[in-house]
């Protein structure tokens, strides 16, 4: 049994939970569901940064002491993980006597090993973030972040001696090739690391920050916010020599949004390597949640609103949402339209149809119990030409798994989706209200309610980890009791006779006429047909496989997309006009076609090197895919 301990940063409590927080915790519980599912040893742990003087200033801002405005806001996040239908193992407060003997004990440590000395700094320092800023980072004399301007501080303080570690945390990035993912992140920390790296200042004078943990060795200092919030990693598990830290912190990993990659990144294997801890095993970086295209500074209440909307759709399909529209790495754009397509298009009518349709289907034409498939010839050749359901969730279930092991939701979602298509189309092709009709091909009808019978079963255990609630609703509708597990995700293993109920309405639509644009037509009229070419003119124009290997928004633009492909010898930028018609988490490892040989174009500042090819007809778009696997470079023609 494989051992998985997952944490999700914890939050500051001057801020309330918003959309932002609730995607990363959402990623953490959907992560520690899985490896559930699959039979590890699980720990997930979430929690509240408390101190330091953000928070001081918020409290004394609200009229409240720093403790009673942490008391009331961690348990606003707590109260929204509950809501949420959130399973954290444990819930970490910085305030807490636990956390703080922990990080005492590990200051004392790096205190007596001679990691930390006494020294004088002066900087550019912001207030919100916490931190001096370096020459190079400030923007117009401005936090890159908060975008108000810096303070000049100068002043004694204590500092680790990070500086020491810099070739060390190189080299060793250099190789753990997936020790900072996806690799964007790594390649920007390997970035950062390419200027000298400083040693940090650890310590507030408690004449300017009061509220935080004092030094062992000095009771004129507090220790820096991001010195003892690192820690709660460790303390949660009771620190070194616990036996809860023995057995977890072996198999350690964080999920932290982009704004954070630093102090994971670079900071905090420092502090592990100066204390002569192990250091985590991933870091798992995930990208920004814009709003309507803008970025937006980390308080702004349209993300509490934004977050309020799993009230109004539901927590399954608010869930559903986050984990499928963002790729892990990239930002993504939330809005409510957004939620809306992927609720009717994805849940309400691919899933809720098809769970509704089998349903229906068992009950009215096999008396609401499963009958036995029969594999007899003859079946078998009466259902010809028609896909192996089997075979089909086989490769969704590897599919599935290598995903979750890149913490590629968006790529898991998908391919349990290739799933639900295959099942409704093959609903569709074998018309089992058809076979109904007629007795003797009772055996074919037989066959093919097992076969559906067999695949809700199926997806109420893949589905588990994403959709919690509905995954529950499709196993207790085919008589399915006691926790779902991987191992049994396995075709066959359904019973003939299980009791099947009706289930629809799993995700009913939802009118979109008031939230969802008007979609724009993009055909034209023809005009005059095109002239006849010859086989040579067409010769000319080369066409070649490519898979996608990230798709983003191109910033400022409504239609563009800017797509990185393989072409099997070479990467390459394409910008393809697509963005009005498809998520950018769609497009990620899709092969699709494109024009290789056109001239290098120029589209909003991004250079495009091919053209995707793509069809479109009374306002619908679609882009050429292949049919069957081929690999990238492949030439089309
Ligand atoms: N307290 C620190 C973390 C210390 S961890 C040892 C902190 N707290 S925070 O409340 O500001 O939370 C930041 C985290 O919230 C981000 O890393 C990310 O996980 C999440 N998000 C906040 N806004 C976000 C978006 N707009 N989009 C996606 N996630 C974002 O930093």
């Amino acid at each position: 049994m494989a051992t998985f301990y997952l944490t999700t940063p914890i939050y500051y409590v001057n801020d309330r939970p918003h959309l932002g927080h609730a995607y990363t915790t959402i990623v953490a519980d959907a992560m520690t569901r899985y490896r559930r599912l699959a039979g590890d040893e699980v720990r997930m742990l979430t929690g509240t940064d408390e101190h330091g003087e953000k928070i001081a200033q918020a409290a004394a801002k609200a009229g409240m002491t720093p403790q009673a405005m942490a008391d009331q806001n961690s348990a606003a996040f707590r109260e929204t993980w509950r809501a949420l239908g959130i399973q954290y193992d444990d819930y970490i407060r910085t305030t807490e006597d636990r956390h703080k003997t922990v990080v005492r004990a590990m200051l004392q440590k790096l205190w007596d090993t001679g990691e930390i000395y006494l020294g004088t700094y002066g900087g550019h320092y912001c207030f919100g973030c916490e931190r001096f800023y370096t020459e190079k980072e400030i923007v117009d004399g401005k936090c890159p972040d908060h975008l108000r301007p810096l303070e000049w501080i100068e002043e004694q303080n204590y500092f680790f001696k990070m500086s020491k570690y810099q070739a060390w945390l190189v080299d060793y990035i250099e190789h753990h090739p997936d020790f900072i993912r996806p690799e964007r992140y790594r390649n920007e920390v390997l970035g950062f690391l390419r200027d000298p790296l400083q040693d940090l200042s650890i310590s507030r004078p408690k004449t300017r920050v009061e509220w935080g943990i004092e030094l062992p060795f000095d009771d004129k200092y507090v220790t820096y916010v991001w010195f003892d919030a690192l820690l709660n990693y460790v303390s949660a598990l009771g620190g070194p020599g616990d036996e809860r830290f023995e057995k977890f912190w072996p198999h350690v990993q964080h999920v932290t949004g982009k704004d954070i990659l630093k102090p994971h990144a670079i900071y905090w294997p420092c502090m592990l390597k100066a204390a002569e801890l192990p250091l985590y095993q991933h870091l798992n970086v995930h990208g920004y949640w814009t709003l309507g295209g803008h970025k937006i500074s980390k308080s702004i209440g349209n993300l509490v609103e934004a977050l309020a909307l799993k009230e109004k759709y539901s927590n399954d399909a608010f869930r559903y949402f986050v984990l499928r529209e963002m790729s892990f790495g990239l930002d993504a754009d939330f809005s409510e339209e957004g939620l809306v397509g992927r609720l009717n298009a994805d849940l309400a009518n691919d899933l809720g149809n098809l769970v509704s349709r089998a349903t229906t289907l068992i009950v009215n034409c096999a008396g609401g119990t499963v009958p036995p498939p029969h594999e007899s010839a003859a079946v078998f050749a009466a259902l010809r030409g028609v896909p192996s359901l089997a075979q089909v969730f086989e490769k969704t279930r590897t599919d599935v798994a290598r995903a979750m092991d890149a913490f590629a939701f968006h790529r898991a979602l998908a391919a349990i989706w290739e799933f639900v298509g295959a099942v409704n189309r093959y609903v569709d092709s074998t018309q089992p209200w058809a076979l109904a009709k007629e007795p003797e091909r009772r055996a074919q009808l037989d066959t093919v309610l097992y076969s559906l019978a067999e695949s809700l079963r199926l997806l109420g255990v893949a589905l588990a980890p994403f959709l919690p609630d509905s995954a529950l609703k499709i196993r207790q509708a085919l008589g399915q009791t006691g926790d779902p597990k991987l191992s049994d995700a396995t075709w066959g293993g359904l019973k003939a006779g299980t009791p099947v109920q009706k289930l629809s309405g799993l995700f009913p639509r939802i009118d979109d006429k008031k939230t969802a644009p008007a979609a724009a037509a993009t055909t034209k009229p023809v005009g005059e047909d095109p002239p006849r070419i010859t086989v040579a003119d067409f010769g000319t124009i080369e066409l070649r496989v490519a898979e996608v290997l990230a798709a983003e928004p191109v910033p400022k633009s409504k239609k563009l997309l800017k797509l990185t492909v393989d072409l099997g010898t070479e990467q390459r930028t394409v910008v393809a006009g697509i963005a009005e018609h498809y998520a950018p988490a769609d497009l990620d490892g899709k092969k699709v076609v494109i024009v290789a040989n056109l001239e290098p174009a120029k589209l909003m500042g991004v250079e495009s090197n091919g053209m995707v090819l793509a069809g479109s007809a009374d306002g619908t778009l679609a882009v050429l895919t292949v049919d069957r696997d081929l690999p990238p470079g492949a030439k089309v023609r």
